[in-house]
């Protein structure tokens, strides 16, 4: 009696528990494999989704010993693993497994976390929510679409790019819209929030692409497109299989790249150096090489930060002067330099006037740049310079330069 009884329990539960599996399956469907999230599906932890012909996957990642995570679009065949995009860029999530990207009740996709926060969202137009998916291309581009007819795009990536821009995509100006995109570098290896650089189409309407630094300091200019390739841009245009073009019409002002080749990628990125870079890979090497790079890197402004000593044939690039240290260890040893140096003890002053102690000297260095809004003094000697940099506490370093046999002075201003 007991044993069928125990016999006839299991049975019964058995069939429940498949009921119950079923309907929740009905409910929310989790993509693993497949290119496409649609409606009432969602993806996390690590499942994603992967181009057609297998060339690119999106999904959760986390970047270097970072604990953080992202939403991410790479190469699927290469290792290790290289970003092209990233939505929440300075909105990591803490856990993957509990966060999803889907479709919202609004036709946008969404990352919610943990507490069901939106994180990152497309913002693109209302669109009716089960008639909306998400498909990853084989280009690397992420489009948002009409289920019900393919050939209307909601909203893609490719409009948003972060610090890199494959063939198929775009760099420049949206006539219509007025918008513009551009590439930021990471901010270092393991933090992909927007760094201080920036490479765009020049705004004044020349068509050119310029790296800005703080949206404001040009410190590199590609020359005009002369209809083949950008006049200070050697080795770009080498290759006749990697075709740059630049469209100016009504409705944009762009640069484009198209490739015929299957098993070789190519990439143009912006460093987290501050350098625009141009990377190939090819299935026999299996590796990244860098095809051209632009500018030198100590030419890009400000890469070493205030007081940061650039220096080619050095290990680390950027170094300190003697008495300063980096203001930042950690992102000094991500090879994010910008935050600079600083002095290792506080300049010796009671107030702004006083006249800085005998313990302080100067060191002498040479090709040094002041900073945007520095002072500059005129018709002092040298000698005079110094002394007038010693009475004030806001001269941190001068700078002492000739120009036509007239010594200047200067000092950044505080
Ligand atoms: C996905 O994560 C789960 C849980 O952490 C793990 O058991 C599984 O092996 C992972 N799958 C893959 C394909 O990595
Ligand atoms: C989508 O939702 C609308 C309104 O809720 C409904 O009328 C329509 O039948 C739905 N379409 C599909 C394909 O489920
Ligand atoms: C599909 O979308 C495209 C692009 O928005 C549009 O031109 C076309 O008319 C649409 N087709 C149908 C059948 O609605
Ligand atoms: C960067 O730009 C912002 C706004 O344009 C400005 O307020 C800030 O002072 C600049 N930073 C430096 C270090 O020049
Ligand atoms: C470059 O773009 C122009 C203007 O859009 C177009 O006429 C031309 O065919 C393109 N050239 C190549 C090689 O794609
Ligand atoms: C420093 O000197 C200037 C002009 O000589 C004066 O205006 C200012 O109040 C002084 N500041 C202090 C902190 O003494």
């Amino acid at each position: 009696m007991a044993a069928e009884m125990f016999r006839a329990v299991p049975c019964f539960s058995c069939s429940l528990l498949f009921l119950l599996v079923l309907f929740a399956s009905l409910i929310v469907q989790h993509c693993s494999g497949g290119d496409t999230i649609s409606w009432s599906q969602s993806l996390n932890g690590n499942q994603t989704i992967v181009s057609k012909e297998g060339h690119f996957e999106l999904g959760f990642f986390s970047p270097g010993n970072s604990k953080n995570f992202y939403i991410g679009i790479w190469y699927k065949k290469v290792s290790p693993q290289t970003v092209i995009w990233v939505a929440n860029r300075e909105v990591p999530i803490s856990n993957a497994a509990s966060s999803e990207l889907k479709i919202t009740e609004n036709g946008n996709l969404a990352l919610l976390d943990h507490k069901k926060a939106i994180a990152w969202s497309s913002k693109s137009v209302l669109h009716q929510a089960n008639s909306t998916e998400a498909v990853i291309l084989d280009t690397g581009n992420l489009i948002l679409r009409d289920s019900l007819n393919s050939s209307s795009i909601i909203w893609q990536s490719f409009d948003h790019p972060t610090d890199t821009w494959v063939p198929g995509g775009w760099l420049g100006m949206n006539k219509i819209t007025g918008e513009y995109q551009s590439l930021t570098p990471w901010k270092n290896s393991e933090d992909p929030a927007p760094g201080p650089f920036i490479d765009t189409i020049d705004p004044s309407g020349l068509n050119q692409f310029l790296l800005m630094w703080n949206g404001t300091e040009v410190y590199w200019r590609s020359g005009v497109w002369n209809g083949y390739s950008f006049s200070e841009t050697p080795g770009m245009n080498r290759d006749p299989d990697y075709i740059t073009n630049f469209t100016d019409d009504h409705e944009k002002r762009v640069i484009t790249q198209a490739t015929s080749f299957k098993d070789v990628y190519i990439r143009n990125m912006m460093d987290t150096s501050g350098q625009n870079k141009q990377w190939l890979w090819t299935i026999e090497t299996q590796a990244w090489m860098v095809v051209w790079s632009q500018p030198a890197a100590c030419d890009v402004y400000s890469v070493c930060g205030a007081f940061g000593i650039c220096d080619l044939n050095s290990k680390t690039l950027c170094s300190c002067p003697l008495g300063f240290k980096p203001v930042s260890a950690r992102e000094w040893d991500l090879n994010d330099w910008n935050s600079g140096c600083t002095r290792k003890t506080n300049l010796p002053c009671s107030n702004d006037n006083s006249t800085v102690a005998e313990t302080e000297g100067f060191l002498e260095m040479y090709i040094t740049r002041l900073p945007p809004g520095s002072q500059p003094l005129t018709g002092l000697t040298a000698e005079e310079c110094k002394q007038a940099c010693l009475k004030s506490c806001y001269c941190t370093a001068l700078l002492l330069w000739q120009r036509m046999l007239n010594m200047e002075c200067g000092s950044p201003k505080h």
